[in-house]
């Protein structure tokens, strides 16, 4: 089994609490049929869960699989979820580029964002015959809310030259204004496409700052961005990762694209949370350490038992209001639906169908590390 070594400062709780049916909904017992019906997913969460807290959480997977069942309800979960809601109850599992691409495709009536906000937005968006249901409200982003469509009508006022592409961790509102829209996981291949087709050597790449400088260093256009930040992400820091491989020598160090330029300098490795992910399936190494948010390292760990992972992970507050009993509180009540006027909806659609069709990468494109940053300007 993979082994798991927590290495703070930044995750005070390495395995999120996980209180099923303490504080969850009612009448869900651990009995016959929920022991029938669930037993052979245990060993896909048993790294996670102890057999004791099992009849605790088996009542919820299993009223929450029913309950898809009956109303043709399918789970995308993103990567950051916790393990019980990623490996039991998720139906489609990925980064936010898979999962986008996903909500486009899925045959069902319903569907659930085990996300954040601007996630369920993008399916919402991209599916609007479907019932997309968030099961928090309070699950949301700081990049998200760190610009708003009426920054953006200002931005383009200001440089009309200039293609505008926004990170999708944004709103719809956002989307809408801006001319497409970019993940971690093809950031560089849409700055590099818009520019061609602009005709131009400038981009402006909002909201996220550190996304739009770690692009700036592996392309020869000029980047002009916004200052936004992961909460999550720039908390890492170089130090951080030289003390890791002092404390841990013959580590890899894994940074995700939200990081601060200078960690991507130090790093062995960069990119979306799927290309973390790919790497390590792929390589293989004996230590890692992936530096973005908690739950990562907990469900990459299930699928490399033999790969030794050195948590010095961050919370990220938003993806954990997602739990067990609000996806299945969710289902029953049917909330929170979410909804976005048609006219938005369709102009931000636009921007994300320009991405979607650019050429399907078979990998999510690596960032070079070992970069040294380059100045760009904020607006
Ligand atoms: P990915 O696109 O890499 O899944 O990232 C989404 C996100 O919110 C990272 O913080
Ligand atoms: Fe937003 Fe950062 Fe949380 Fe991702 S990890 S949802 S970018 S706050």
């Amino acid at each position: 089994m993979a082994r798991l070594i927590d290495a703070g400062p930044g995750c005070p709780t390495p395995t999120p609490s996980r209180s099923a049916s303490r504080d969850g909904p009612g009448g869900l017992d651990y009995n016959s049929q929920v022991k029938a019906e669930t037993d052979h997913l245990y060993p896909l969460a048993s790294d996670f869960i102890t057999p004791m807290e099992w009849p605790a959480i088996a009542p919820l997977v299993a009223a929450i699989n029913r309950l898809k069942a009956e109303k043709n309800a399918v789970i995308l979960a993103h990567n950051y979820m916790t393990p019980d809601i990623f490996r039991l109850v998720g139906d489609i599992r990925g980064d936010s580029l898979q999962l986008a691409r996903e909500a486009a495709e899925v045959d069902a009536d319903i569907i659930v964002q085990a996300g954040v906000h601007f996630m369920a937005e993008t399916s919402k968006v991209l599916a609007p015959e479907k019932t997309v249901l968030i099961p928090s409200l309070e699950a949301g982003c700081s990049l998200a809310s760190s610009i708003t469509g009426a920054d953006v009508a200002l931005i383009k006022q200001r440089y009309p030259a200039y293609p505008v592409v926004t990170y999708v961790n944004t709103t719809a509102d956002v989307k809408a204004e801006c001319h497409i829209t970019c993940t971690s996981s093809n950031a560089v291949q849409v700055v590099e496409a818009i520019a061609k087709d602009w005709n131009t050597d400038t981009v402006i790449l909002v909201p996220d700052q550190y996304l739009a400088r770690n692009v700036a260093s592996q392309t020869d256009i000029r980047i002009i961005t916004w200052p936004g930040a992961c909460e999550v992400h720039e908390l890492f820091s170089a130090d951080d990762v030289q003390a890791l491989r002092d404390a841990h020598p013959g580590v890899m160090i894994l940074a995700h694209p939200e990081c601060p330029p200078d960690v991507l300098e130090v790093s062995d490795f960069a990119g979306s949370t799927a290309a973390l992910a790919h790497y390590v399936s792929d390589h293989n190494p004996s230590k890692v350490v992936l530096l973005t948010e908690c739950s990562m390292s907990d469900n990459v760990a299930a699928e490399n038992p033999d790969v030794e992972f050195v948590r010095p992970c961050n919370l990220c507050p938003h993806m954990k209001q997602i739990t067990l009993e609000n996806i299945y509180t969710c289902l029953t009540d049917m909330r929170h639906e979410v909804e976005i006027d048609e006219a938005v909806r369709q102009r931000a659609k636009s921007a994300i169908d320009a991405m979607l069709a650019l050429p399907k990468l078979s990998t999510p494109l690596a960032f070079r590390t070992g970069l040294a940053a380059k100045e760009i300007e904020v607006i």
